[in-house]
């Protein structure tokens, strides 16, 4: 049993479903189809209820669609069981580490070499580092293949002011202390951070904000409730939302490398 398994059933209709949920989601894959190709081979991690893989396999990509709860990939596997391109199966990132390689994902997909790789909505903020991962990586991506994460940011202006304007500073500092959800630790590292844990193997190349007007999570009833203030952000966000320099304060960052 994990932390995120009592989500499953209702994820999609509490996040995915949701207007800003839709609205993030499709800006992710855009950028998602801007970097994958027709008939790539790419690896997702953390793949929740399994929207992007379906999305991807949709538009000819094959997916191998990863993330260590059985409850969300129950509702993968069902979601996208008449998608031949997507293979859903169970891949847990947060073990220790062997000497040579991290463990228990030291032999999965050994041999296999995707063209890329990508985990969206703050799945890789439930590690609390990311050495191991990038060199697990290292050996299962091709030269030039590309990594692209939505990361949940340490600096998220939305919540800082909405929360601390209502005195709930235990929420607003969340990121800044790190939290936990159900007992598992998430940590928001830096750009800065996530860049040097993967530098031994790939560059980064590019950092966009994700849901920077637009509330997180944890407010979007908040703006959903509210349709001209929801058009209003909407609008801002369209127009701002792709600016590379304030990435750290948005919702997520949006954060791309390449194998060297
Ligand atoms: C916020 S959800 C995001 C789901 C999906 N990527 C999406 O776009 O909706 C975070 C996901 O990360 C998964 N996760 C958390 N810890 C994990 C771990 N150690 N290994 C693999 N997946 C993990 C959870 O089970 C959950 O499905």
């Amino acid at each position: 049993m994990t932390a995120f398994d009592p989500l499953a059933n209702t994820y999609d209709a509490d996040f995915t479903n949701t207007q800003i949920g839709r609205y993030l989601r499709d800006k992710v894959q855009q950028r998602l189809v801007q970097r994958f190709r027709l008939n790539d081979h790419v690896l997702e991690l953390g793949c929740g209820t399994g929207e992007d893989a379906l999305f991807l396999a949709d538009n000819g990509i094959r997916v191998t669609a990863t993330d260590a709860s059985e409850e969300m990939l129950n509702i993968a596997r069902e979601k996208t069981q008449n998608q031949p391109l997507v293979t859903v199966q169970k891949l847990d990132l947060q073990h220790p580490a062997l000497p040579n390689e991290p463990a228990p994902f030291s032999d999965a997909m050994q041999g296999q070499k995707f063209d890329g790789v990508f985990s969206n909505f703050g799945a890789l903020n439930c590690l609390e580092s990311w050495d191991l991962l990038a060199l697990w990586l290292s050996n299962r991506v091709k030269r030039k293949g590309v990594l692209a994460f939505g990361v949940m940011s340490p600096y998220c202006l939305w919540e800082l002011l909405w929360f601390g304007l209502h005195g709930d500073f235990k929420t607003a500092l969340r990121r800044l202390r790190g939290s936990d959800f159900e007992g598992l630790p998430i940590t928001y590292p830096t750009i800065n951070r996530l860049t040097r844990e993967f530098s031994p193997y790939f560059k980064q190349i590019s950092v966009k904000p994700l849901g920077l007007f637009l509330p997180p999570s944890n407010a979007f009833a908040v703006v959903e409730k509210r349709p001209k203030l929801l058009q209003a952000l909407t609008a801002l966000e369209n127009r701002f939302g792709n600016w590379s320099l304030l990435s750290m304060l948005a919702d997520h960052y949006w954060i791309v490398f390449e194998k060297k």
